[in-house]
């Protein structure tokens, strides 16, 4: 089969309303990383687009729990989060975001171009209204109970909870997460996408085109959308935040934001093609271009149905492949954002890649975990040993191992320099190796090939492996032990087995280099070659060092990681989760009405006396060190003085509320935050707005008076 043209490689666009986790990284952009650095090292012609999805309600709902507007929160996050993806070796050609105008110009066109073809159909229907907040609640502005698993704070959109894509009509007992009402029904028109004439199509091409080339775990969930009967799908939304309905009766309308934000992967492709002086066009609308999209699996519809009706429909190409992944677990329970059961990727460069002297590879660390436990087929689980011994027992004990072994032999026994290969002593264990080194190559190859990534990465450090039982097995510093002298066969036997282990190094940097690119370049510098070595072409060849040539002395690939380090992860995920829970008076900290709020069951009076209330004056405040939320408070309950860790320095700042006084929980068992002892907690009432107010006396009281 010949070689496509051209290869178009897109991660799903974030939305840019908070800090994103690992479970993101390895789902769409670890996978996707590892596929372009090989297409790169291969020399083909390869653009990989993403960028900041930056409209949709989850921008002003995010807006409103921080207090601020939507603009201010794609401003904040945007950079963050491509920052983020840079520290971890993401090599996105561009980094777009749809707030762009020349986002805003190529939605709006795509659109018009449908419409005027009439490819969209306008209806009235009745939706739901807050009669409080004035507004039609579209997909994040409503929640409710999901029909699938019950869940009671399924969005309108989607339920978080089991990945189902619904509409707000399905939610049982709707509620606006704007006022905490229960929303009416009210007219309003909007444009469809008729999904329903375009399944045919859609039988043909996925359910039998790609029912072979296409995971299962994908072909499967298209086909149960498919045989479920496929709808008209809302392409507007009564809203003020996203792309303007480009039609004289589009006013105070704008784009759904799952019409506009895949779109953002053609716009990004312009952008990344004006900056390079390049053409956009052949990568969209070229049948000899591969495009392909890596995506979370709660993603699947909107890629494997919507966009490929929209994209055939507007005569572009369609994917050749969704390698979606399934979901990644943390030590036991889903990843949560709003619950803070999750490791940031901020956090992780903070904590591993910033605090390490050349803690470079601690990213590397991080992608080698993330493939080795990739969800490709089924969901996986992140636990922090299963991280540590990922580094320990396989990047240092096997990998690391084999390269510094090497390394310190030839500096040892060889002089420091490349040894010659003396054919005429070649055996076994060399014709083994050799043929190890040229099968791993093809069949990481393959693997890559078909997004097989985890199986890939198994090979490469199974080659490793391989180099260390060779070494195990050669034994060249007992041969060194019997006063071998140059030329003699001792001596030669030496030079066979470094040559043979040198050249395997300089193949393993190549093979690595797709999943830990990091780690490839430390072993170029100490291999003292070019990055020109890591083309894909040059794996499985034997002369990649040339004889004679003087290496640098070793450096390590790979520091071992301490219980301590894995225990202070631990301590911390917990925390943060526990803080949360303490923190937040709704389960998902959303702006939600008191009035709505489910009352918690009836308790006897018993139960109430058994909480001890008192006042107490705040004499000293002070912000918890890496920690944004947290304040360490002195409060003097009259009795004694008391340590109280509150999570309210988002609102408040220390010199701003000392002499305040407070209602305190002061017989709540003592709880460590951040290595500090909490000795009770303050009471706080949260408005609608998210804001914090104190519960204090209407006037000073003495500090101990009880509160009853
Ligand atoms: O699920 C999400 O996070 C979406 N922002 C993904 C969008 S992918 C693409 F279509 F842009
Ligand atoms: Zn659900």
């Amino acid at each position: 089969m010949s070689l496509p043209k051209r290869y178009l490689i897109t991660s799903a666009l974030p939305y840019a309303n908070g800090l994103k986790h690992i479970g993101h990284l390895a789902g769409a952009y670890i996978p996707a990383d590892i596929y372009v650095r090989y297409l790169r090292a291969q020399k083909r012609d390869v653009v990989y687009v993403c960028g900041s999805d930056e409209h949709g309600t989850a921008i002003p709902i995010q807006a409103m729990k921080e207090g601020t507007t939507a603009q201010a929160i794609i401003d904040k996050y945007h950079p963050i989060i491509e920052q983020n993806f840079k520290d971890l070796g993401i090599s996105f050609d561009i980094y777009h975001r749809t707030s762009d105008p020349i986002h805003h110009e190529t939605a709006q066109e795509f659109f018009t171009y449908l419409n005027d073809r009439g490819e969209l159909e306008m209806k009235e229907t009745e939706q739901y209204y807050d009669e409080e907040a004035k507004t039609f609640l579209a997909d994040r502005f409503i929640k409710g109970t999901c029909p699938n698993c019950n869940h009671d704070s399924a969005y309108g959109d989607q339920c978080e909870k089991c990945g189902k894509s619904l509409s707000p009509d399905e939610l049982i007992n709707p509620v606006s997460t704007l006022s905490g009402k229960a929303p009416i029904k009210k007219a309003t028109k909007h444009w469809y996408l008729p999904l329903n004439k375009h399944e045919d199509f859609l039988r043909e091409w996925i359910l039998k085109e790609h029912k072979d080339d296409w995971r299962s775990t994908v072909v499967g969930q298209c086909k149960s959308w498919i045989d479920g009967g496929l709808q008209p799908r809302a392409v507007t939304r009564d809203l003020d935040w996203g792309i303007k309905v480009p039609t004289k009766d589009g006013e105070g309308k704008v784009l759904y934001v799952w019409f506009d934000a895949p779109i953002g992967y053609i716009s990004a492709t312009k952008q990344w093609a004006l900056n390079n002086n390049k053409d956009w066009k052949p990568y969209w609308y070229n049948a000899d271009t591969k495009l392909v999209h890596f995506i979370g699996k709660d993603n699947i519809v909107f890629h494997c149905i919507i966009f490929p009706v929209m994209l055939q429909l507007h005569g572009n190409i369609l994917p050749t492949n969704v390698p979606a992944n399934e979901f990644m677990n943390l030590e036991g329970d889903k990843m949560s954002t709003s619950r803070r059961w999750s490791i940031e990727m901020d956090d992780y460069i903070n904590d591993w890649i910033k605090k390490d002297n050349g803690g470079e590879s601690l990213a590397d660390v991080l992608r080698y975990y993330l493939t080795q436990i990739a969800p490709e087929t089924k969901d996986s689980e992140f636990t922090w040993k299963g991280f540590q011994d990922a580094n320990n027992s396989e990047l240092v004990s096997i990998f690391g191992n084999f390269v510094n072994r090497t390394f310190v032999l030839m500096h040892k026994l060889c002089g420091g320099k490349v040894p010659l290969f003396h054919n005429d002593l070649i055996d076994d264990a060399d014709k083994e190796l050799i043929e190890a080194i040229q099968k791993s190559k093809i069949k990481i190859e393959n693997l890559l090939e078909e997004y097989k990534f985890r199986d890939a990465l198994f090979e490469v450090i199974d080659l490793a492996r391989k180099g260390n039982q060779y070494l195990q097995k050669k034994e060249p510093w007992k041969k060194k032990t019997d006063n071998a002298e140059q030329g003699t066969e001792n001596q030669k036997l030496i030079d066979n087995c470094i040559h043979l282990s040198l050249q395997l190094t300089a193949n393993l940097a190549i093979l690595i280099n797709p999943f830990l690119p990091f780690t490839a370049k430390k072993m170029l510098h100490m291999m003292k070659v070019v990055e020109k070595i890591l083309e894909w072409e040059n794996a499985g060849s034997l002369k990649l060092l040339k004889q004679g040539y003087s290496i640098r002395a070793p450096e390590l690939l790979f520091r071992k990681i301490e219980d301590e380090e894995i225990t202070f992860q631990l301590e911390k995920l917990k925390q943060r989760s526990q803080m949360q829970k303490a923190t937040s008076t709704t389960p998902n900290t959303e702006n939600i009405k008191p009035s709505a709020l489910s009352l918690k069951p009836e308790i006897v009076f018993d139960d109430f006396a058994k909480i001890d209330l008192r006042v107490g004056t705040i004499v000293a405040a002070e912000k918890v060190e890496k920690a944004d939320k947290l304040l360490k408070l002195s409060v003097d309950l009259g009795f004694e003085t008391r340590t109280i860790v509150s999570g309210i320095a988002l609102q408040f700042k220390p010199e701003d509320i000392i002499g305040k006084q407070v209602t305190v929980v002061v017989n709540l068992a003592p709880r460590k935050m951040r290595g500090i002892e909490s000795n009770g907690m303050i009471l706080m009432a949260e408005d609608t707005s998210g804001k914090l107010h104190f519960i204090n006396p209407d006037t000073k009281v003495d500090e101990g008076s009880a509160v009853s």
